[in-house]
């Protein structure tokens, strides 16, 4: 009796072992923790190896700055960084203590050593999303959590884009060129595509620059940024002749397209982002009508479905709208998900949103979108042999495809190929922003765990040598995700940081409102704007 008495105790006490872990490992917390973790880590691997460099290399521990400056680092990285930490310390159970001490060696840093009188020619749109973008989120995020001195960032966001500022007035448009020289002043157009400047650079730019105004009352960066649409609205090209949808390249000198090549992919993407997020920033509806417009134009003319699984995708018109549909979509392009939802719900939860006067048939089609590309997004990790998706896939649109097709990787079912080109992976953040948005939208635990499911996948795949000791542990891109487990490559990108794990980490906190807050395309958050007040 004693003995079988006993037994069952034992037996009860593993089954309540065993529920405890497996609780625990489901628990949001739990899940937050180790997210914040392995930023941790391979926040301090930067630290002790790459600072304060703006390009580092977590195999070879290289490093160096962006656009070959050689006297001084303009904080790609550190910069970049600021609101995650922020984010996490504000939030954090366990590391609390941990995430204070990084924000107060970083402010410390943009204090004291960081000086953009740097003369170097910069990316206008790169410099304004990540480091314009992350020491404003920087300003309004420590102001709000009241931890630091926030002034100290807002100084550096206004002497950062008063040195950008002389490419607005460069040409007649008003687009500005590619890029500018942070000491002098002086604008080059692109060096490439004939001079054209990519539609999505010098449309996305608005967030920042509007922002800056709002808190300096200064119009000027405000009318600087509005001034680059007006070209391509007021001709009225874009609801006419392109269906709301834009070619990729434009001149800046006349405002002209360059060719007809129309993508959500690279050099097409943010366009689209800006649009609605303008709207959500301020409540102007112009931008409204036009992310109306263009998303009509997605759905007559991008979105198409893979066989035999119908995964829903967007495809590529390389030679225009009358041209042919191209099945390859890039990994960028999973931003898409999480935008449609906003942009029907605006911030509510799906049930709310579906209450309000402005629901409508058109968002209905935009909430059904959103959902099948975030799980066709899912479905390019899950379904690759590492868990990790490569930079781009082609889908299956059962076309007779060229020689070469041999050598691509396809999927078990057929949906989906990956040419060996293409099978790197640089830890982008697309896919899990998008799954971040769709679980605040609509609570279902399933988001969490395809979040959590790529998560460990980049923990597994992406750490290098963590086993020995925990402080040594570094995380790094990978160079073919097709092999299990795949080849690691050398670099970590700032948006590992700033867009990846801040993401991951939104999707397990719990009081999220996504009406009051509007992220840039580097994930940095700015309020929504209350009322304009203006100095003119
Ligand atoms: C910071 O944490 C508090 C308490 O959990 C929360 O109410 C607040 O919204 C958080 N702030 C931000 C900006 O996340
Ligand atoms: C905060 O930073 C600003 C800008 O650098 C500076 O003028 C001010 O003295 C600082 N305030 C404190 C309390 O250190």
């Amino acid at each position: 009796m004693l003995i079988v008495k006993s037994l069952i105790g034992l037996v009860t006490a593993v089954a309540t072992y065993r529920m405890f872990f497996a609780s625990q490992e489901n628990s949001a917390e739990y899940r937050r923790n180790q997210i914040e973790s392995v930023f941790l880590q391979s926040w301090r691997d930067y630290c002790k190896h790459g600072w304060d460099a703006d390009v580092y290399k977590p195999v070879s521990k290289e490093k160096s700055n962006m656009y070959g400056s050689t006297d001084k680092p303009l904080g790609w990285i550190i910069v970049d960084s600021i609101d995650s930490i922020l984010i996490m310390y504000n939030s954090s159970t366990a590391n609390k203590a941990q995430f204070e001490e990084e924000f107060l060696r970083v402010e410390e840093w943009v204090t004291t050593k960081l000086d953009y009188d740097i003369d170097v020619h910069v990316s206008l749109f790169e410099t304004t999303i990540r480091m314009l973008g992350g020491l404003l989120s920087a300003y309004h995020l420590s102001k709000e959590m009241n931890i630091g001195n926030s002034s100290v960032f807002l100084e550096k966001a206004i002497d950062l884009a008063d040195r950008m500022m002389p490419a607005f007035d460069n040409t007649p448009t008003g687009i500005p060129y590619s890029s500018i020289n942070l000491h002098t002043g002086a604008s080059e157009r692109n060096h490439a595509d004939n001079g054209a400047s990519s539609t999505a650079e010098f449309t996305t730019l608005q967030l920042e620059f509007k922002y800056l105004s709002i808190i300096t009352g200064d119009t000027k960066y405000w009318s600087a940024v509005e001034k680059v649409y007006r070209p391509l609205y007021e001709s009225n090209r874009l609801l006419g002749h392109y269906g709301g949808l834009a070619p990729i390249y434009v001149y800046p000198d006349n405002a002209k397209f360059r060719g007809n090549n129309i993508r959500l992919g690279s050099r097409g993407d943010s366009f689209y982002e800006y649009l609605l997020k303008q709207y959500l920033q301020t409540r102007e509806t112009l931008y409204y009508v036009l992310y109306r417009a263009s998303m009509e134009g997605v759905k007559q003319h991008l979105v198409s479905k893979s066989h035999p699984s119908n995964l829903v995708y967007i495809g590529e018109k390389e030679y225009g709208l009358r041209g042919p549909l191209s099945p390859k979509m890039d990994h960028l392009v999973c931003f898409m998900g999480g935008l449609l939802a906003m942009g029907a719900t605006e911030g509510l939860h799906i049930s709310d949103a579906r209450q309000q006067p402005f629901w409508s048939t058109q968002r209905d089609e935009d909430w059904a979108l959103a959902q099948d590309l975030t799980y066709t997004c899912y479905q390019m990790y899950h379904q690759i042999p590492s868990g990790l998706a490569p930079e781009i896939v082609v889908f299956n649109d059962q076309s007779q495809r060229k020689s070469g097709t041999r050598q691509w990787w396809k999927s078990s079912n057929g949906d989906f190929y990956v040419k060996p080109a293409d099978a790197h992976n640089l830890q982008r953040p697309e896919t899990v922003e998008s799954i971040m948005f769709l679980y605040h939208l609509t609570k279902d635990q399933k988001y969490r765990d395809w979040g959590w499911e790529i998560f460990k996948s980049f923990r597994k795949h992406s750490s290098l040598s963590c086993k020995s000791s925990d402080h040594d542990c570094a995380y790094t891109c990978m160079g073919n995700v097709l092999a299990d487990p795949p080849t690691i490559a050398d670099s970590v990108e700032s948006f590992w940081f700033a867009e990846t794990l801040k993401y991951l980490h939104l999707l397990f906190q719990d009081d999220v409102d996504l009406t009051k807050v509007v992220f840039n395309t580097e994930a940095h958050p700015f309020p929504v704007v209350k009322s304009l007040n203006l100095r003119n």
